[in-house]
């Protein structure tokens, strides 16, 4: 990972492609679709208050009901994400910091040893 996704600075999104709990490639689609959404809004800009960067992960540790993705600092992951879901975590929380409370994770069940 670069050193700008662990910037200290604004919000990173992580997104599961593990594949144990959705398809891989939804992960994938997801990511480009985020990076698309925060070069169009400007959110690339590391002055931008709402500066956010994301990449996809192994396992957010969830495994089921996905793609999971999580929302850092805050912690706060999301299941079942499509594209329609991503376009209102993007309008509701990353741009307006109001979390998306219909589509977060409600309860982590233990992680799968494979
Ligand atoms: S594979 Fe998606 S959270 Fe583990």
């Amino acid at each position: 990972m670069s050193a700008s996704f662990f910037s200290r600075r604004g919000r990173r999104v992580m997104i599961c492609v593990r594949g144990q709990c959705a398809e891989s490639n939804k992960g994938k689609r997801l990511e480009q679709q985020l990076l698309r959404l925060i070069e169009q809004h400007g959110l690339d800009d590391p002055d931008h208050p709402q500066h956010t960067t994301c990449r996809v992960t192994n396992c957010l540790a969830v495994c089921s009901d996905g793609p999971i993705m999580i929302v850092h600092p805050e912690g706060i992951k999301y299941q079942r994400v499509d594209e329609p879901a991503l376009n209102l975590i993007f309008q509701q929380h990353l741009l307006n910091n109001q979390p998306v409370e219909a589509l977060r994770v409600k309860v982590s069940p233990p992680r799968r040893i494979s």
